[in-house]
């Protein structure tokens, strides 16, 4: 039966969440708003500062493998409608199909509700279609940004979830 687990990510982390978001860029560049370029030039500690400290980032383990990642913002994103948001979702090739990917947005809703979110959103690139199938079959839905008070550029979908 194959194990998997999810742990948030500590300052020791950061050489592991770093490792595993650039081979994120450079599996699926259409996915983020970032490229791989950009972050490998960065030196470890403009990543820190600039990418890792910019929320909670979640490890996910499949087969004793770091397999997956996630960001959930540390403040609301809109705070008027109590909604957090998840970035850079990835799950490695190998472990995808497993329910790592469940794993890792579950954790982020138990978070999010923790700490006091209502909402948590997520932007999911135009032709994207498998990752919004997978947020789909995890209860998120396709809204209108502009409903939550968000500007919306690119070819992009938003996602919600409500929590409970
Ligand atoms: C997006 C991602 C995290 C989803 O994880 P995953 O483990 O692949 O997702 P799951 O297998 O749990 O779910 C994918 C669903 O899409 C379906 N699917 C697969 N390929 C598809 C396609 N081309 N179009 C539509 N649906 C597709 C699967 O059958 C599955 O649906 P089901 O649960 O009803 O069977 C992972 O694929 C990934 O890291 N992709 C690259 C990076 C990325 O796109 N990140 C998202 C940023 S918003």
């Amino acid at each position: 039966m194959p194990s998997s687990s999810i742990r948030r990510a500590g300052a020791d982390d950061v050489s592991l969440v770093r490792s595993l978001r650039l081979e994120a860029l450079l599996d699926a560049p259409y996915a983020y708003g970032s490229t791989h370029a950009v972050e490998a030039a960065m030196d470890e500690a403009a990543w820190t500062s600039s990418i890792f400290n910019k929320g909670a980032w979640f490890i996910g383990t499949h087969e004793g493998l770091s397999a997956g990642i996630v960001q959930l913002t540390l403040e609301p994103y809109v705070a008027e409608h109590h909604l957090w948001a998840i970035f850079g979702m990835w799950v490695s090739p190998v472990a995808r199909g497993t329910g790592l990917t469940a794993l890792l947005l579950e954790a982020c809703a138990t978070e999010a509700t923790t700490a006091g979110a209502h909402l948590v959103g997520l932007w999911v690139t135009a032709g994207n279609d498998r990752a919004a199938t997978a947020y789909a079959r995890n209860g998120f839905g396709e809204v209108a940004p502009q409903r939550f008070g968000i500007d919306h550029e690119g070819p992009e979908r938003f996602m919600v979830r409500t929590l409970p």
